[in-house]
């Protein structure tokens, strides 16, 4: 037996509805290297998960020729799916039909996607690839992205929401993916500024091109919009599904534990020879980091933006912890702007998501001059103190080896609320470096040297002595600054056992004042 003819007319709707824009539009799409938004959602959800809504939702305009040019879904293509077993609301703009512009019901649709996830509590993904407001629309394209924004703020941190860049998004529709906490760039394809190379030129002359302005490199490197770059929407869509696996799915939710075979009470003898006797030499912090962690766990964060900061997730027994650190391998790890900005915006992300906080300090100070005074480093760099003293997560802390004046405290230390603070016996804590310190302490002693080279003795001697009175763990500790002082092979072991003592802190047993909000500098 057939087919009703109703049932008939449906698989027609459906057809027609998974072609979006049509065939000759998939072909152009593919042609420039991009997948379409149902290939991408394939990729990204479990097999057989996904529970599309709103296939058939047409615009409603009629000026411009609008009345004649219609396609089931209008642009976009949403719903609720599993990603490695685990819920999450998929908003996947069509450029196939009218370039995946935003009108009036293409904005509806993933405002209702959204509203699934926010009083669901569940991720959301939005893989954006649109030209913008669509033109026809006007005024009703503009309130559609109004109310997207308006959306983008109240789940914001309720539930994770993350951003693939895969095309277009320019104007103000930028700024849904800027209200978002994670934004992930294609490299060669995706694009991204409020306004495009056209009217650049035209205002101020400047001639530059599309991923000049606002590529994926530019983003991940100079901006730091981007968190994430892919060479392709295949890699893209992988590093959206390895970053959903150390998120809760919510703000009242832990993040998922896993066993993964790494023995809690591992010690790592490399450790111990890992700081090079030379204070002022250069190591790579990323090297103890991966041996603290879990095997294989460690997931950075804006890898390529404020290099001198290292920002990322990984696993500690199993247990995801944010990672924050100061990397002594680029520009000796010194706070600046934008690395203050990666630091405050990460751990805030990991205190509204339950994310316990391991800091690794090894920071002379913050980075001095015009350039950064100027650009506002006293304002950038409170953001640190505010993010850390604001965070009601555990926050582990260990000092490696540098730990100077304001930026002492800025890195999660015990003054600014961190429950737990080893130091290694290479820790200096002081006021500022050895060097500048013994030239202000012994001015005058050093003021009567004969000789440059007999300064120039004196100086390392005075060098010497304030390295052994002041610049090592000891006097911290014996404040109680520094919970314990550890060997460095030591550090793995410590950390897992103070995260398993720790890990029941919650934020309804820490006092803060009642507010509506606090004020953090921006
Ligand atoms: C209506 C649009 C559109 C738009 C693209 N299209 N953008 N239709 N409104 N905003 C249509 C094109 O007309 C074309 O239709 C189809 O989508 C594919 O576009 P192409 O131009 O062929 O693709 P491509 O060469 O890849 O160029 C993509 C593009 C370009 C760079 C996005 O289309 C473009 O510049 N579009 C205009 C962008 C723009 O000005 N948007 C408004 C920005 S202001 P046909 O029928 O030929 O297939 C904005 C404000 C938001 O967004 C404010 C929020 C607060």
């Amino acid at each position: 037996m057939g087919e009703r003819p109703e049932v008939l007319k449906l698989m027609e709707m459906r057809k027609k509805a998974l072609l979006g824009g049509g065939k000759e539009a998939i072909e152009k799409q593919h042609a420039k290297g991009k997948l379409t938004a149902r290939e991408r959602i394939d990729l990204l959800v479990d097999p057989n998960s996904f529970l599309e809504v709103d296939m058939f939702v047409r615009h409603r305009a009629t000026e411009f020729g609008m009345d004649k040019r219609f396609a089931y879904g209008d642009g976009v293509v949403t719903g609720l799916a599993t990603v490695g077993g685990r819920r999450v609301v998929v908003i996947a703009q069509d450029f196939t039909f009218m370039g995946g512009s935003l009108g009036e019901m293409h904005a509806a649709k993933i405002v209702k996607a959204m509203n699934y996830a926010l009083s669901s509590g569940i991720p959301v993904i939005f893989l954006n690839d649109s030209g913008g407001a669509r033109i026809q629309e006007g005024v009703d394209s503009l309130k559609g992205y109004g109310d997207i924004f308006y959306m983008n703020v109240m789940a914001s941190g309720v539930i994770p929401q993350i951003a693939a860049i895969m095309g277009p998004c320019a104007g103000g529709a930028v700024y849904s993916p800027a209200l978002m906490d994670f934004i992930v760039m294609v490299k060669g394809t995706s694009f991204m500024f409020i306004t495009g190379p056209r009217v650049v030129k035209a205002a101020i002359g400047e001639v530059v091109n599309e991923q000049q302005l606002g590529g994926a490199e530019v983003h991940a490197t100079k901006s730091g919009m981007a968190h994430f770059i892919a060479n392709n929407d295949e890699e893209a869509v992988g590093i959206i599904k390895k970053l959903l696996s150390y998120l809760p799915s919510n703000n009242a939710e832990d993040p998922p534990v896993v066993q993964t075979g790494d023995p809690p009470n591992r010690a790592d003898p490399e450790l111990d020879a890992i700081v090079p006797e030379d204070p002022n030499q250069a190591y790579d912090m990323k090297e103890i980091i991966r041996r603290v962690l879990d095997k294989d766990t460690f997931f950075e964060v804006h890898e390529l933006w404020a290099r001198n900061a290292i920002v990322g997730f990984g696993r500690l027994n199993g247990r995801v912890v944010g990672v924050v650190a100061n990397q002594p391998a680029y520009l000796a790890g010194v706070l600046d702007i934008d690395s203050s900005d990666k630091i405050a915006s990460f751990v805030r992300f990991c205190d509204a998501f339950n994310i316990p906080i391991v800091t690794f300090v090894d920071v002379p100070g913050y980075l001095p001059g015009t350039r950064q005074e100027h650009g506002g480093i006293i304002r950038h760099g409170a953001k640190v103190l505010y993010a850390y003293s604001e965070a009601t997560v555990p926050k582990l802390t260990v000092v490696i080896r540098k730990a100077y004046g304001g930026a002492y405290i800025a890195m999660s230390s015990k003054h600014l609320g961190a429950d737990f603070v080893a130091a290694w016996p290479t820790a200096e804590i002081a006021v500022m470096g050895p060097e500048g310190a013994a030239q202000i302490i012994w001015r005058k002693e050093l003021a009567v040297a004969k000789t440059s080279e007999e300064r120039k003795k004196m100086l390392e001697k005075f060098v010497q002595e304030y390295r052994e009175r002041v610049a090592n763990p000891y006097v911290a500790a014996g404040r109680g600054y520094i919970d314990t002082v550890v060997k460095p092979r030591e550090t793995r072991p410590t950390l897992i056992k103070a995260l398993e003592y720790l890990v029941s802190k919650r934020e309804t047993r820490v006092w803060v004042p009642p507010k509506k909000h606090g004020l953090m500098p921006v």
